[in-house]
């Protein structure tokens, strides 16, 4: 019998040692360290009964027209905009994702860059690399402490709650919420409040991103939502690069309207190289980090995993976003 063809765009941690305990299956995966080519993703996708994508793969209505034979696509990720949902959705190809194992560590990777900013680590780090480190400095290098500053978060799903905890707990930050209806209704075991937009914009000094990409959130960290802000503010984006333009934040810093960016997520990634934010040293910027450490990468494959088995024998996803066989 024919072995179902599993193929992952890039060499997941612990694949390979799952596909030698499972040998049913041909398990194959992109074997350079670099994405796959649109013709390249094709011509695999083409091979294959189940595929595990990366965010960075444009799984588009194109691609999932042309190969209607997938039993399943699973991405090694909790955001699936890389992916035509209406059109697996329209196909009744399931989608799967790897949400909650990823939620501490993106949460934490947020707190890593908003420690960074609002410390100036990334220019002091700079001037210790460049052999600059010649005197302790009274005034150089001073930052703002976090005690008690007020987070506006926009997107309060579970890495926006995760934060948000954080910052509770380590400095009672007063959270304030982007209005949506269905963060009125959370039970949280810390305090938080879902406010119109006239008042997050009036009580926001730290502003963070954890919001899934959509037409709504496409942009929404731009020059008019910079200049309706009252403080000025650190900015941290660990959702997508697409939710904050780039020429705003660069102006707002400008004008000190913004005190620090710090970002994993940029559009397009990877950043172009030389790109005028990273000239800016009130800026951190990481390649795409939030879910990278060993445990939870390492989860994320097992849930793929899990996903491309449920699939070929028609069980519902465990993780999934699209999934036709669910009955409720
Ligand atoms: C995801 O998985 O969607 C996140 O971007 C991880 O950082």
């Amino acid at each position: 019998m024919e072995k179902k063809r599993i193929y992952a765009t890039r060499n997941i941690p612990g694949l390979t040692e799952w596909a030698k305990n499972n040998g049913q299956y041909l398990v194959e995966h992109n074997t350079e360290e670099r994405n796959l080519t649109p013709s390249e993703l094709m011509t695999e996708a083409k091979k294959s009964h189940a595929l595990i994508t990366m965010l960075s793969d444009e799984i588009d209505k194109k691609l999932i027209d042309a190969n209607q034979h997938l039993e399943v696509i699973t991405n090694y990720a909790v955001g699936t905009n890389n992916i035509s949902i209406s059109e697996a959705t329209r196909l009744g190809i399931p989608i799967g994702n790897t949400p909650d194992v990823l939620t501490e560590a993106t949460a934490d990777l947020a707190l890593t860059l908003l420690l960074n900013i609002s410390r100036n680590v990334p220019v002091a780090w700079e001037q210790v690399r460049k052999g600059n480190w010649t005197s302790w400095e009274p005034a150089r290098y001073n930052g703002t402490e976090l005690k008690k500053k007020t987070v506006g978060l926009i997107g309060f799903g579970r890495i926006g709650q995760a934060f948000a905890r954080k910052l509770w707990d380590l400095w009672k930050c007063p959270i304030v919420v982007w209005p949506r209806q269905s963060a009125k209704k959370l039970d949280l075991d810390f305090p938080f409040r879902v406010v119109e937009e006239d008042e997050f914009f009036k009580l926001s000094e730290i502003v963070s991103l954890h919001c899934p990409l959509t037409q709504d959130t496409t942009g929404i960290i731009n020059k008019e939502f910079i200049d309706k802000m009252e403080n000025p503010f650190f900015f941290i984006n660990t959702a997508r690069g697409a939710c904050h333009i780039e020429d705003d934040l660069i102006k707002g810093l400008e004008e000190e309207k913004l005190l620090g960016v710090g970002l994993d997520v940029t559009d397009p990634e990877p950043m172009a190289k030389g790109a005028p934010l990273l000239k800016n040293s009130k800026v951190m910027v990481l390649p795409h980090i939030g879910s990278a450490t060993n445990e939870t990468r390492s989860e994320m494959t097992k849930m793929c995993l899990e996903n491309i088995v449920a699939a070929f024998s028609k069980r519902p996803l465990p993780y999934s976003v699209f999934d036709p066989f669910k009955t409720t």
